[in-house]
């Protein structure tokens, strides 16, 4: 089932999709860390990981006359988020990729933002591909990781050493001003809000 979760697939995927988007706290941790973003008007942002596409609805909300982009690996949530976001694909607001972040398409332009929720988890070499994100961000540009541990028992302190991981990946990956902001769900919500650097510094 975690498999499920990190790559839904088939009949089983399709229904941990409809689960996800149904799920009250993923639709608020989701709609919370999009409003922590300070998305504006023209932005151009990207969500990696969207699942159902919950968070991607609530980005072209906001960045009404920017870009909103997604990378998915799985097929079957590519599908789904493209279907909740249909009149928004077909104006060309949104664009959603079968991609895995391993591997990620061109976006053009630098982007603004970018988010990932309950998603870095699964990724191979998570430091690496913060790295890479952050080059793909403006000079200043801003990312949110969100964690809210499903694992069986989670409490506040699973949640606490959970957005200690991420603040730690986004050090590593060269983002600065990192903060921790949490949503009192059950159990609770980290988002940790960072910078790309003013000016980009070289590669580590
Ligand atoms: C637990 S789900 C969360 C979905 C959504 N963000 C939410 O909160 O409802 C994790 C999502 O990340 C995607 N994912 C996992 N690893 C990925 C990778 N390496 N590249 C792209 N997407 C990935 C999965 O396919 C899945 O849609």
């Amino acid at each position: 089932m975690v498999r499920q979760f990190g790559h839904p697939r088939g009949v089983v995927g399709r229904a941990v999709g409809w689960f996800m988007a149904h799920r009250s706290s993923n639709r608020q941790r989701s709609i919370w860390a999009v409003s922590l973003l300070d998305v504006r008007p023209t932005d151009r942002v990207l969500e990696v990981g969207f699942g159902p596409g919950i968070g991607i609805a609530a980005f072209a909300a906001r960045a009404v006359q920017g870009r909103v982009h997604g990378v998915d690996h799985s097929q079957a949530m590519v599908r789904q988020a493209a279907r909740r976001n249909a009149a928004a694909v077909r104006a060309g607001r949104v664009r959603l990729t079968h991609a895995s972040v391993d591997r990620l398409p061109s976006f053009g332009e630098p982007l603004d933002a970018v988010l990932a929720v309950n998603s870095v988890g699964f990724w191979t070499d998570p430091a690496e591909r913060l790295r890479e994100l952050r080059l793909l961000l403006r000079p200043g540009g801003r990312i949110a990781l969100v964690s809210q541990p499903r694992c069986p028992g989670a409490t506040r302190d699973t949640t606490t050493r959970a957005g200690q991981e991420l603040q730690d990946l986004l050090a590593q990956a060269g983002f600065v001003q990192i903060r921790v902001e949490t949503l009192d769900l059950e159990p609770p919500v980290a988002c940790v809000l960072a910078h790309n650097p003013p000016t980009t510094p070289p590669t580590p």
